[in-house]
């Protein structure tokens, strides 16, 4: 994706308002200078995601999530930054100059911009093949007229028509450049086993699913045949979890603010009709039982839920499950029954919008009423099938959270059996009590997972910020300090220390105060790099050395002192049991004496041998398994003939190995990267002095600049050369 410029991106921050974003997602209500509503990342029956008009940020005081408008939308949209700025840009009609996309940037895209895109695409393609093919006209509009909508209507609901071509989808969007993958992904086009792939909506009108914040998610497509499944509806995607999705949220969601009600109906076309009607605040769970993750969504905008049915009542005993699930999350539960033979969709048709509001306001009744005389039908005089049903209420009104509620719910339902409303509070109560238990169960369970979650989440931002060290490898790559080939030689020179003796002491500082401290090899390098400013450019290199210099900070000290105690322990009872053996073999006073002293000197060496080898492998030992796989060969490649080496040292000690010669190699490769680095830098100017030269009408001055720079870094060199010469390209054998 192109970046943003600096100005828009100020743009798009000075005008996006919290109040405004947030209410997007949740129904925010004023509390003083603040506004407070239901936390949209949690579930919660009570509000506590507080939102500042003057700060310009929102939080959550429960779950802690929260943050700027575009802190906000990230988290809510589950997408990055610079998406999150598109995002809002488009809210507020600010322009985003964006150039033709090349492959490269295209390729860069993310995944589910791309979903996104690609569904875009789809959405205006069947939208026009609706209104602007014979077919479109003829078969789909006119179908959508015979069930009496209107063109306002098929218009706000964006409807469309699939050609019956099973490649015209297919064709048109890989014309506009459209990747295969993506319609393969979103689930548009099917790819058969043998590879071929085609359209998965033909012929068939089409009903788009829009996210709450109203981008094209899935689609829906109705079929005009008979004898074929009525409905073909995109599968789940990166960007389309059926089961959190309501259809019609996003037409419906001022409507039901305003209402402070929410419809529940169960097709595409219930919401329609119902909509045109002038009953706006209607949804759909599209065919299936409600699952938890849409009753949230209803309770960010409102507490209160009508459920429409269609007279059958075996459809209707099946889905009173789903209404406890309602009740559970503290709404307010009405039902309503239409006239046998009618839905919602029929029913709107037959009537004005007058009537049918005025229907719905007259017919609705509480839920639990309504159970009761679904349940209690024929069997009203069979004392055991009774009290089966009472058993049934019980059981709903215990999820209620609310007490208030729930002891109205008791006293209804005492009145209703005729009985006493002591036994049905008791009743009540003893399910609550469970009720309770098992949920203090499962939140044990879940800050379990939660915790787990928080770990992967740990990881992620960890791998993008080892992407994003990358990135400015790759930039730096580009720019002056040369081709990063030409530096990776010296640049893994360096790492190889780092890796292998990171954590050894390499000299003593000494600071301001006389005192003195022992520099480890990899601070002395990141203090040496960072004096010039320099970044390696090799992007396996960057991020191995930064998750090096990442390892040495976080737990080294808790891991050192862990095995330091360990390694204590252990020369105690070294000492301890050589002192006790000698005591027993030994007689003679100067022997044990002697002895003793050879015991102490080996347990010393042993602990500091210990202690030693612990520190040398700390860094390795970490990156050789790390998850990034270029970190974990680089690192395999930079250590392998490490260990081979000290056995050989071992064998023939007189060998001097790397280890201990640090203070003189470590300075070296230092000065061997700069000075690559300097002749990088000094080819650059050299290039640029010819090519500044040779244009026509070139600038004398330029040129005295360019020349003054070269001269002055080739005595840089000079000098640097002096240095290596002196201290190292000479061995002091
Ligand atoms: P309906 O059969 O009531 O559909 O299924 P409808 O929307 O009222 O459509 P019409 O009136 O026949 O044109 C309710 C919902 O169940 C899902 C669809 O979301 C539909 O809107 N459904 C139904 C499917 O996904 N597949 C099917 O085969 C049938
Ligand atoms: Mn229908």
């Amino acid at each position: 994706m192109k970046k943003i410029d600096r100005e828009t991106v100020q743009r798009i921050l000075d005008t996006a308002e919290i109040v405004d974003v947030v209410s997007d997602y949740v129904n925010l209500k004023r509390r003083g200078s603040s506004y407070l509503g239901l936390c949209p990342f949690h579930n919660e029956r009570t509000p506590s995601f507080s939102v500042s008009k003057s700060k310009n940020i929102c939080k959550c005081f429960s779950c802690g999530k929260g943050g700027s408008p575009v802190n906000f939308v990230m988290e809510i949209e589950q997408i990055s930054y610079s998406e999150a700025l598109r995002y809002l840009a488009k809210k507020y009609n600010i322009e985003i100059k964006e150039h033709e996309m090349s492959d490269e940037e295209r390729e860069r895209e993310s995944e589910r911009a791309s979903l996104f895109a690609v569904n875009e695409f789809a959405l205006s393609h069947f939208e026009s093949n609706l209104y602007d093919t014979s077919d479109g006209k003829e078969i789909g509009l006119s179908y959508f007229y015979d069930r009496g909508l209107t063109d306002a209507s098929i218009k706000k609901f964006h409807l469309g028509y699939a050609m019956e071509q099973s490649d015209d989808l297919l064709r048109a969007a890989t014309g506009k450049g459209y990747n295969v993958k993506y319609l393969v992904d979103t689930g548009l086009c099917i790819r058969t086993d043998q590879g071929r792939v085609y359209d998965r909506f033909k012929g068939r009108v089409i009903f788009p699913v829009f996210s709450v914040s109203g981008k094209v998610i899935a689609f829906g497509g109705r079929t005009l045949k008979k004898d074929m499944a009525k409905y073909v509806n995109s599968p789940e995607s990166l960007i389309y979890h059926k089961s959190n999705q309501l259809y019609g949220m996003y037409q419906a969601k001022p409507s039901i603010v305003k209402h402070d009600k929410c419809i529940l109906v169960e097709g595409y076309m219930d919401v329609i009709s119902m909509s045109q009607s002038g009953v706006e605040n209607v949804v759909a769970s599209s065919g299936t039982s409600l699952t938890e993750g849409q009753i949230r969504m209803i309770h960010r905008f409102t507490e209160n839920v009508t459920v429409i049915y269609d007279g059958d009542a075996a459809g209707i005993k099946a889905s009173l499950r789903g209404i406890d699930m309602l009740l559970a999350e503290g709404l307010n539960i009405k039902v309503l029954l239409l006239p046998d033979g009618d839905d919602p969709d029929s029913f709107s048709r037959k009537h004005t919008s007058s009537e049918l509001e005025a229907y719905i306001k007259n017919n609705e009744v509480d839920f639990i009423q309504f159970k009761i005389g679904i349940l209690l039908q024929g069997v009203e005089n069979d004392p055991i099938a009774r009290s089966k049903v009472i058993a049934d209420i019980v059981r709903s009104i215990a999820v209620i959270p609310e007490p208030v509620t729930r002891n109205i719910y008791i006293t209804e339902c005492a009145r209703r059996f005729d009985i006493d409303e002591r036994i049905v509070s008791a009743e009540v109560n003893k399910q609550v009590k469970s009720l309770i238990e098992k949920a203090a169960e499962k939140r044990l369970k879940k800050s379990a997972e939660e915790s787990l979650d928080r770990l992967e989440e740990k990881e992620e931002e960890e791998t993008s910020r080892r992407e994003k060290d990358i990135e400015t490898a790759l930039r730096n790559a580009e720019d002056s300090s040369g081709p990063s080939a030409f530096l990776r030689k010296f640049e893994k020179g360096l790492l190889r220390y780092v890796l292998r003796y990171g954590m050894l002491d390499l000299c003593d500082s000494v600071d301001d105060d006389g005192n003195i401290s022992p520099v480890k090899v990899i601070d002395y390098i990141c203090d040496e790099l960072r004096m010039d400013d320099l970044t390696f450019t090799n992007p396996d290199v960057l991020s191995t050395f930064n998750e090096a210099i990442k390892t040495s900070k976080e737990d080294w000290e808790s891991d050192r002192s862990r095995n330091e105690a360990i390694l204590t322990e252990k020369r105690a009872q070294y000492i301890a049991e050589g002192v006790a053996h000698l005591r027993e073999s030994e007689t003679d006073i100067a022997t044990i004496e002697r002895k003793e002293k050879l015991l102490m000197e080996t347990a010393d060496s042993m602990y500091q041998e210990g202690m030693d080898n612990f520190a040398m492998l700390y860094i390795e030992k970490s990156l050789s398994s790390h998850p990034d796989s270029a970190i974990r060969n680089l690192t395999l490649e930079l250590v392998a003939d490490k260990h081979v080496l000290s056995k050989v040292h071992t064998k023939y000690a007189h060998i001097e190995t790397d280890e201990e010669r640090l203070g003189e190699l470590v300075p070296r490769a230092i000065f061997e990267y700069k000075d690559a680095i300097l002749e990088c830098r000094i080819r650059k100017l050299h290039d640029d002095l010819k090519r500044v030269a040779s244009s026509p009408g070139a600038d004398p001055q330029e040129i005295r600049a360019l020349m003054e720079a070269h001269v002055r870094l080739q005595r840089l060199r000079g000098e640097f050369a002096k240095y290596l010469g002196e201290r190292i390209i000479n061995p002091r054998k």
